[in-house]
């Protein structure tokens, strides 16, 4: 059995969690804990212990991506942990990551990349280990690696920048990945941002696993500025993948999930945090 918690995410489940801009899920099975993601600061902290689940029991930590809602809570966590924690990740989590998008008032660039160099976290006992293709991290969970885009209808959101030599340019998000789970129910998909395509992605994680069946996806699947037409065809495929469970989180955006909600019914949730899946 896979247990998945939802430790951060926009929004708080229930009395005593904390909502934070961001995502993390921590995977338990009989094997090992894994945990993708990090959320943006320490509210994995403070959820870890109103959902009675032990951080010191993780073994592996999965980045899907370097934006700091994802990885601002890595310093924290390791600071906890006091161990040696192996992380994977694309190569390019690293990449000096900004957004184009004004907020607050502000406009300009915004740095939304990992906030801290990588020796501090070294030095915490990260050990970090790169790949653009999937990494089988036991015989049932394996992540992405890089995902190629198929969909004509998925692109990636415009104001993802990365600060080059050459000023700013477009960030392809090559290290945008997701974490792929086999159960004897089909493939459980944990979304971080999926900047590339929740649909790509699933495309994808069929491929590596060699499995059809998608039971659940659950995670951020940034529909947050997705068009109509996108959202209808993001709709029509989840249907045509028959996807039995749908629990969306982080930057699906209230309008689009409520939209999902009504088109999935029953079958839908919000996967916020605090929220508890068992496979
Ligand atoms: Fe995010
Ligand atoms: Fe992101």
């Amino acid at each position: 059995m896979v247990k998945l918690t939802t430790l951060c995410e926009n929004t708080a489940m229930g009395m005593g969690y904390t909502g934070e801009w961001g995502l993390s899920v921590l995977a338990e099975s009989k094997e090992e804990t894994v945990l993708l993601d990090t959320g943006f600061s320490d509210s994995i902290l403070r959820n870890s212990v109103t959902a009675g689940v032990d951080l010191k029991k993780i073994n592996k930590i999965v980045l899907s991506h370097g934006h700091s809602d994802h990885t601002g809570g890595l310093r924290p966590l390791l600071q906890k942990l006091s161990k040696k924690m192996d992380i994977t990740a694309h190569p390019r989590v690293w990449d000096k990551k900004y957004t184009a998008r004004s907020t607050g008032g502000s406009s300009g660039y915004r740095f939304i990349g990992i906030p801290f160099c990588k020796e501090e976290l070294e030095g915490l006992g990260a050990s970090f280990s790169y790949s653009k293709a999937p990494v089988w991290l036991n015989d049932h969970m394996v992540t992405t690696g890089e995902i190629p885009m198929v969909t004509p209808f998925e692109k990636i959101d415009k104001n993802m920048l990365i600060k080059t030599e050459d000023g700013f340019v477009p960030d392809p998000l090559l290290d945008d990945r997701a974490l792929v789970i086999k159960t004897g129910k089909g493939l459980v998909i944990i979304l971080g941002c999926a900047h590339r395509g929740m649909i790509n992605t699933i495309i994808h994680a069929r491929e590596i696993t060699g499995i059809e069946k998608i039971y659940t996806v659950i995670g951020g699947t940034h529909l947050i500025r997705a068009g109509k037409e996108q959202l209808e065809q993001t709709i029509a495929a989840l249907k045509d993948f028959n996807v039995e469970k749908l629990g969306v989180s982080h930057c699906t955006g209230l309008p689009p999930s409520a939209v999902l909600a009504s088109e999935f019914g029953e079958n839908f949730f919000f996967n916020n945090a605090g929220n508890v899946v068992e496979l």
